[in-house]
């Protein structure tokens, strides 16, 4: 396949960005999206020029960190998958891509395609955790009885890689659908309980605190997530959130 990409060139997180168009060529429809990037990483390196930045790690689902707006759609227009899972196959010969990095105030671009997504963990480190002895006395889980549907529904919660695609398809770039899988993957088990007050209460402040928008329920969020992270996770987090207030002011 022949490509023209137009791509998100920004120096750095103060200076002004544009969009770039590049062709590519050859491109084999066998390829991953990440690796027609390097395609063209290597013809802009080859020819003296800046290759663009991306983030990638994993490159097989599992990370998060590719986070890309392809043709306007996070993750492009395959359904749950992540950038590095998108194939070259779902792009016709001649077509012209656009590629830009996720659009959001509390992720703010660092360069090119790379935003800076410490938000979310500042979210985390305020509540998404348990507190559990392990000094040599902790409990087996196999000892605690947890329902087949409890359990269902804590492991699909814990599915979200915090690839921050939900806020970048979101109108209002909530965070909700993030945050409500995280408290949800621990207001469903019985180990999430003994901080689940402070757990949503600090969460939830936490993301109000760093910008991101409110929920107005659109959905957007649940179609782009790769990880189809359901809209549920988000009413269970309100329920939590006023369960929290009626206990604990
Ligand atoms: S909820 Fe889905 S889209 Fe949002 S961070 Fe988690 S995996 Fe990514
Ligand atoms: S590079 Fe890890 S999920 Fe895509």
């Amino acid at each position: 396949m022949n490509l023209t990409l137009k791509i998100w060139r920004q120096k750095g997180p103060q200076e002004k960005g544009k969009m770039v168009d590049y062709k590519v060529s050859d491109i084999s429809e066998h390829m991953s999206f990440l690796e027609m990037m390097d395609v063209l990483n290597e013809q802009l390196v080859n020819s003296g020029e800046e290759p663009v930045a991306f983030d990638h790690d994993c490159r097989e689902g599992i990370c998060g960190m590719c986070s890309l707006h392809i043709n306007g759609e996070a993750h492009g227009p395959d359904r749950g998958i992540t950038t590095c899972q998108l194939h070259m196959r779902m792009f016709k010969d001649g077509e012209t891509i656009t590629i830009e990095p996720w659009r959001a105030k509390a992720f703010p671009v660092i360069k090119d395609l790379v935003v800076d997504r410490t938000a979310f963990e500042r979210i985390q480190q305020a509540g998404g955790y348990i507190s559990v002895n392990t000094s040599g006395n902790t409990q087996d889980a196999n000892a605690i009885p947890i329902s087949k549907h409890a359990a269902d529904e804590a492991m699909d919660a814990a599915a979200c890689i915090g690839c921050g695609a939900c806020v970048a398809s979101c109108k209002n770039s909530s965070a909700m659908l993030f945050v409500g899988a995280k408290v949800s993957q621990f207001a469903l088990l019985p180990q999430g309980q003994v901080e689940a007050v402070d757990r949503v209460k600090n969460m939830v402040a936490q993301m109000d605190l760093e910008g991101f928008g409110n929920c107005t329920n659109t959905g957007a969020c649940e179609v782009e997530c790769p990880k189809e992270i359901s809209l549920e996770n988000i009413a269970r987090m309100n329920r939590e959130l006023v369960k929290a207030s009626l206990i604990k002011f």
